[in-house]
């Protein structure tokens, strides 16, 4: 089995899943989703992601998709269990179902959308090509919502351009990647946005700054220009799908690859603290 999917207590293969065309997910994207990395069909971190998914349930006032937060967890490590190996695990909420309206529903009862499938980690040492991108987003960004069209085009644009990821910047400071955060280190220092608004809280970019103590890394969370992309040692782009990957270009321009050793600290220690969390 690659993968399984579940929709409100039904479980069948993702392709053969359908879900009704009045889920306000189909047309406003009227939802929150998450997604986590499993090993051993273990889910890693899942706490972390739970927890934010909560957050950004509580965000836009949908309510909780399960009677409770147990029955979440349950659904959620059963579908990794069945799939075992690596993977992602992916799982949304939408407010409910119900006739096209803006206003939510009235005693709306929201609907849960999971599944999982297999998807091996990538290389962290293979270096990756980045572009900027205006950052027309909102300041909801803090909320993982199903609503992602500047990061669709986005992450389009960076992909028609040869690149592997888009580098939102907004008033001249950059914010995050289209689907990842990003970071630079210069001088064996982390800096990374400060969480707020602009960007979403991820969960790797908490871990990193984590392991970065553990490993006496020192950080500053503030924003960056791009042109302190060109100059810092290393450029970081972190997510739950892939966790590290460095950048050795942005806009056609070399950056980077300059402190391999701070990088694979860094992802080394990380590394060790998943495999024992899956093990
Ligand atoms: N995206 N910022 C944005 C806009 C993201 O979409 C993501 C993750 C992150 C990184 O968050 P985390 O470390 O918790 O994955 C930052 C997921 C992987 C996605 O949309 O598929």
């Amino acid at each position: 089995m690659n993968n399984i999917a579940y929709y409100n207590g039904t479980y069948a293969p993702l392709e053969e899943l359908t879900i009704p065309a009045l889920d306000r997910a189909v047309y406003f994207g009227d939802g929150v989703y998450e997604a986590a990395y499993f090993r051993n069909g273990r889910p890693f971190a899942l706490d972390d992601h739970l927890k934010r998914f909560k957050n950004s349930l509580g965000f836009v006032k949908i309510a909780y998709p399960t009677e409770s937060e147990e029955e979440l967890e349950k659904i959620l490590r059963g579908l990794c269990d069945k799939i075992g190996g690596e993977g992602i695990v992916y799982w949304q909420t939408s407010r409910a179902t119900a006739p096209r309206n803006h206003a939510f529903p009235e005693n709306a009862k929201s609907n849960l959308l999971a599944w999982a499938k297999h998807k091996p980690l990538g290389d962290f040492t293979a270096p990756i090509k980045l572009m900027t991108m205006d950052d027309i987003r909102y300041k909801m960004c803090n909320v993982k919502t199903l609503n992602l069209m500047p990061n669709i085009m986005a992450s389009q644009a960076a992909k028609e351009s040869g690149c592997d990821e888009a580098v939102f910047v907004r008033d001249g400071l950059v914010t995050e990647g289209s689907h990842s955060n990003i970071h630079i280190i210069k001088d064996k220092k982390i800096i990374t946005h400060e969480n707020g608004s602009l960007i979403l809280p991820g969960t790797v970019r908490s871990h990193l700054l984590r392991v970065a103590e553990k490993l006496g890394i020192a950080y500053e969370e503030r924003p960056f220009a791009p042109e302190e992309m060109y100059t810092a040692d290393e450029v970081l782009v972190t997510s739950a799908t892939t966790f590290f990957r460095h950048a050795c270009e942005l806009n056609g321009r070399a950056v980077g690859m300059r402190d391999n050793e701070t990088y694979m600290q860094l992802v080394g220690e990380y590394m060790q603290w998943m495999e024992r969390e899956t093990e």
